[in-house]
C-alpha cells in the first residue's frame, strides 16, 4: 500500500469545482461528491486530456477535449470516446485535512 499524504484542507474542496493538488511527483484532482471527497488522476484515459479542466455534473466529470464522462466515485466510463476507467485514489479526512494514498505503483 502506498503512503498517505496530506494534500489540501477539506474545506478547500468546493462542490462542482475540481481542485488540482500535488501528490508526490504528480498531480491529482479532488472533487466533492455529496458529503464525500474523491481523488482521481488528472489524465483522461481517452487521449491524455487534463480532466481537471472539465465540468462536474451530478457526480460525473466530463473531459473538456472530446466529452468523455466518468463517474467520480468509481472512475467508470459513462460515455465515450473513452473506454477505460479513471484511476481513483483512496481518500481519508483527518483533522480537517484531505489525505490521499498514492497507490499508483503498488
Ligand atoms: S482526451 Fe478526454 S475525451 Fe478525449
Amino acid at each position: 500500500m502506498g503512503e498517505w499524504v496530506s494534500v489540501a484542507r477539506a474545506d478547500e474542496v468546493l462542490a462542482d469545482t475540481p481542485l488540482v493538488v500535488d501528490l508526490d511527483d504528480g498531480t491529482v484532482v479532488l472533487a466533492r461528491v455529496g458529503d464525500d471527497i474523491v481523488a482521481i488522476e488528472d489524465l483522461c484515459t481517452h487521449d491524455g486530456g487534463e480532466i481537471s479542466e472539465g465540468c462536474i455534473v451530478e457526480g460525473a466529470i466530463e473531459c473538456p477535449r472530446h466529452g468523455a464522462r466518468f463517474c467520480l466515485r468509481t472512475g467508470e466510463v459513462l460515455s465515450p470516446p473513452a473506454y477505460e476507467s479513471l484511476h481513483i485514489f483512496p481518500v481519508r479526512i483527518e483533522d480537517g485535512m484531505v489525505r490521499v494514498c498514492d497507490d499508483r505503483w503498488d
